[in-house]
Formats: C-alpha cells, sequence, structure tokens
C-alpha cells in the first residue's frame, strides 16, 4: 500500500506512522526524520535544511523532493510505503504524483489526521524524541520525566523548533501551503480523514479501519 500521512505539527503523525507501517510491513519515511538524521550526522544536507527547520520554515522543494525520490528508489519501498510529512505544498504532491507515474503506480490513500490547534500545542511543548531510534514520547502522557527511551537506553531530546514561538510559525506555515493538500487530495477522491484525538491506541485504531479498504 502506498500511503500519505497528513495533518498539522503535532497531530500525532509520527506516533501512529510507526504503528501503522510496522502493522502493514511497509518503511515509514518521514522528511522531518531525514532532515534530524543529516543535522546529527553533520552533513551538508543537514546544515543546509537546519536554517529552514529552525525557523519553522520549509526546506527548499528541489532539496526535499531529490532526497525523497532517492529513498523511495530503494528496493524496500518498491511495493509500498507511508510517507510522514511529504508531501507539504501543493507543487511537492505534484511532484509525487509524477513521479509515481513515472514507475507505473500511484497513491492509494491519504490519511488525514483532524486535530485543533490548542491540543497541539500542548502535544509540542512536551513532546520529547529519542536520538537512537527515533521514538517519540510525551512528557505527561508517557510519564517521561526520567528522559531515558524505554526502547533502547537512548536520551531523549527536546526538538528545537518546538519552541513556542516556532510552533506558532509552523502552525501558519501549515495552513498557508499545506493545508491545501487537503483539498488537493480530496479532489483526487483518495482523502480519508480520521478524529486524532483521544488515547494513541484509539487513534491507530481509527486508522487502520480508514486504510483496511485499501489493503
Ligand atoms: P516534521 O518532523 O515533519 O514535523 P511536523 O510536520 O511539524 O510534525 P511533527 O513531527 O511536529 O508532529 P507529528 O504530527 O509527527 O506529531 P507526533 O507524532 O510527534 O518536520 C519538521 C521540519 O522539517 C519542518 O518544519 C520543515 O522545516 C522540515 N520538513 C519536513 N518535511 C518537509 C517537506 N516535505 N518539505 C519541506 N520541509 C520539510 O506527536 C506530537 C506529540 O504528541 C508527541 O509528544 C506524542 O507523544 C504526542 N501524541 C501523539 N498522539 C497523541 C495522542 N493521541 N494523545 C496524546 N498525545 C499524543
Ligand atoms: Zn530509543
Amino acid at each position: 500500500m502506498r500511503i500519505v500521512l497528513v495533518g498539522p505539527p503535532g497531530a500525532g503523525k509520527g506516533t501512529q506512522a510507526q504503528y501503522i507501517a510496522s502493522h502493514l510491513s511497509i518503511p515509514k519515511i518521514s522528511t522531518g526524520d531525514i532532515f534530524r538524521a543529516n543535522i546529527a550526522a553533520r552533513t551538508e544536507l543537514g546544515q543546509l535544511a537546519k536554517q529552514y527547520m529552525d525557523r519553522g520554515d520549509l526546506v527548499p522543494d528541489e532539496v526535499t523532493i531529490s532526497m525523497v525520490r532517492d529513498r523511495l528508489q530503494q528496493e524496500d519501498a518498491r511495493d509500498g510505503f507511508l510517507l510522514d510529512g511529504f508531501p507539504r505544498n501543493v507543487p511537492q504532491a505534484e511532484t509525487l504524483k509524477k513521479m509515481l507515474a513515472e514507475w507505473d503506480t500511484r497513491l492509494d490513500v491519504v490519511l488525514e489526521l483532524v486535530v485543533d490547534e490548542d491540543e497541539v500545542v500542548r502535544r509540542l511543548s512536551g513532546r520529547r524524541q529519542c536520538p537512537q531510534c527515533n521514538r517519540i514520547w510525551h512528557v505527561d502522557f508517557d510519564d517521561k520525566r526520567d528522559g531515558v527511551c524505554d526502547d533502547c537506553g537512548g536520551r531523549l531530546y527536546q526538538r528545537d523548533d518546538d519552541r513556542e514561538e516556532v510552533v506558532r510559525h509552523r502552525l501558519e506555515v501549515y495552513a498557508e501551503q499545506t493545508a491545501p493538500l487537503v483539498q488537493f487530495y480530496s479532489d483526487e477522491g483518495i482523502l480519508r480523514g480520521i478524529d486524532a484525538t483521544g488515547p494513541v491506541e484509539d487513534v491507530t485504531r481509527r486508522a487502520l479501519d480508514a486504510l483496511r479498504p485499501f489493503e
């Protein structure tokens, strides 16, 4: 299955992507995670991306698109994938469509995680991430005051772009550039929206129910 997850920053895309991808045995491809791994490894790509990410702006399309093109051509993505964080504007969506058509394929479904702005701010302000396994936690909801990843023992960190003023800007960027994708994919007839509030397991159940017809 070829799936795209959309939703505002903090909607739970990364959290749900880890469960959905493992349930469907497809790779989870997160552009944000790939950029963060490049920043940690101090690559040229990472240095470029960091300037945009720290401000909450989008990394330029040509950089992001060529990175995704390379990733989608890897063996493990041949028969399916879950994209988290890409596409993020209409030009990226149009390029993805053309790219898949070149390979004689297309997206099956775009899953929209619907959640309001107050909840998003609450989730982002308490988010912690593991630098080793990329697992996402929340200080309060997961009782993670010890700052240690239960899965691998990694030291959890807070993302630079989760500072309040940057979060506010990311929400504006989402409204201006990413929200139009909802209409784009609705016009294509492949959009499915789910309520992304409530316990993580409930959201996962709704997501898998919405995806079942495409399996
Ligand atoms: P990216 O990493 O994609 O960030 P984002 O889209 O802003 O999304 P987030 O990762 O902030 O949120 P999420 O929806 O994954 O929520 P999460 O599961 O973590 O992008 C970062 C930057 O990279 C961008 O700003 C841009 O600069 C650049 N970039 C990336 N892709 C790009 C592209 N295609 N083009 C250009 N630039 C690009 O959950 C949040 C918190 O809530 C966690 O603490 C979690 O534990 C908690 N939580 C989740 N679900 C629940 C629940 N049901 N109940 C309670 N808490 C929950
Ligand atoms: Zn970990």
